[in-house]
């Protein structure tokens, strides 16, 4: 075990859906050893949440305070060095920060916090504390995403023109809002399917295109009436460039699973990717027949080759691209061990979750103006 991350997690206990994802890609390439956790709300539903995964009695704690508490009492060699922050939205805020001033690395989901005064402060805390905290943008770890990045900054599609995601979902359609913190404004925060897929189509445009959004102006949807936040909405988009942009989200659409699609459009070209089937990008250059890019192939780029992890054929998909962001921000922890500064690179960092929070906020801005057009500062 000697050169693993020691890990600890907050949040994913017993039902819960991503903190089991964050912890068998965390565990995928070895990089990482899962010590310790506070799992759940209670101390009984953490203790047999700890228990169901094999964590040992003394390092399963009743809450996240007590894990920090405990945990800066061992002995440095058996102490965790990172956390993972897989709590509904409302603790993404005190956690990162205590365990970050405390000199820990993190790996916290998105969106990163509620406002953009708490994001500012973790980007001044990691940087005061030289740690790493990578925020889980999942669509960031697949190869074909990494690919069609690399083909828009190598010019291949020209000057971009125009970018749409599309990020739908069913799921909400029949929900109960009382069982869900999704749908309560106190644990969610100012927004509902925003924050919680729009963010992805955020990040995702930001990655692939490099382009930054100058203005945008949005309208929120609610599918149940009395829902307190949107479960969808309509973003249109101003890029510095001049480019367009659209991101539509929902998640009550009928029939829809995790139904995210990007589409880039450029001058002399276009690329379409779906999250449903992420092994294959479409590349449809101007004039000419549409070619299908296919993951593990020596033709892809350099990251897109070596963010895979299986040959061709064999179908990569959720788990690998989490696990691609672990292995990343692995990196630049292991990097960090002596006190010296880890390199980021090739995850989501704060600054991009601090982006991402502030993009919430503007769009709430412009539905609470009946669309109006609002500058991202
Ligand atoms: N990156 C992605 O693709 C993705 C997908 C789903 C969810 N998420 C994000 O992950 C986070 C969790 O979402 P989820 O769907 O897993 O939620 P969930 O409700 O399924 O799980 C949340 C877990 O946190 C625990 N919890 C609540 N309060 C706690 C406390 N005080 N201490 C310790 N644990 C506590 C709950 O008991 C539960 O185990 C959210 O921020 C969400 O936006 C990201």
């Amino acid at each position: 075990m000697n050169g693993r991350i020691r890990l600890g997690m907050v949040g994913g206990g017993r039902g819960a859906f991503i903190g089991a994802v964050h912890r068998r890609a965390a565990l995928l390439d070895g990089m990482y050893e899962l010590c310790a956790g506070a799992l759940s709300s209670t101390p009984k539903k953490s203790l047999e949440s700890g228990r169901d995964i094999g964590l040992p009695d003394d390092r399963i704690y009743e809450s996240w305070e007590q894990m920090l508490e405990q945990e800066l009492k061992l002995p440095e060699e058996r102490r965790i060095e990172a956390v993972s922050v897989v709590t509904p939205n409302h603790l993404h805020y005190p956690v990162v920060k205590a365990f970050t001033e405390a000199g820990f690395h993190v790996i916290c989901d998105k969106p990163l916090v509620h406002t953009s005064q708490e994001a500012e402060e973790l980007v001044r805390l990691c940087e005061e504390k030289r740690t790493v905290c990578a925020v889980t943008y999942t669509y960031a770890g697949y190869p074909m995403v990494k690919q069609a990045a690399d083909m828009v900054s190598s010019g291949v599609l020209g000057n971009i023109t125009k970018v749409m995601v599309i990020y739908l979902q069913e799921w909400m359609l029949a929900a109960d809002d009382k069982d869900l913190w999704r749908a309560d404004p106190e644990r969610s925060g100012i927004s509902g399917a925003v924050a919680d897929i729009g963010t992805h189509g955020e990040y995702l445009i930001s990655l692939i295109t490099g382009l930054q959004i100058d203005q945008l102006c949005a309208e929120a949807s609610r599918a149940l009436p009395g829902r307190q936040l949107e479960d969808g909405a309509d973003i249109l988009l101003r890029f510095t460039s001049g480019a367009r942009g659209l991101i539509t989200v929902s998640q009550a659409c009928a029939g829809e699973e995790n139904g995210l699609h990007v589409k880039v459009f450029g001058e002399k070209g276009s690329l379409s990717w779906q999250q449903e089937n992420p092994n294959y990008l479409f590349y449809a250059p101007l004039g000419q027949p549409e070619q299908i890019l296919k993951r593990g192939n020596d033709y892809l780029c350099a990251s897109a080759r070596s963010s895979s992890s299986l040959p061709h054929g064999h179908p990569e998909g959720f788990l690998e691209a989490f696990a691609d962001i672990y292995r990343n921000a692995g990196k630049a922890i292991l990097s960090s061990r002596g006190g010296v500064s880890g390199e980021k690179r090739g995850f989501p960092t704060v600054r991009e979750g601090m982006r991402g929070v502030r993009f919430v906020e503007k769009v709430i801005e412009s539905i609470k103006q009946d669309a109006r057009w609002v500058k991202m500062d």
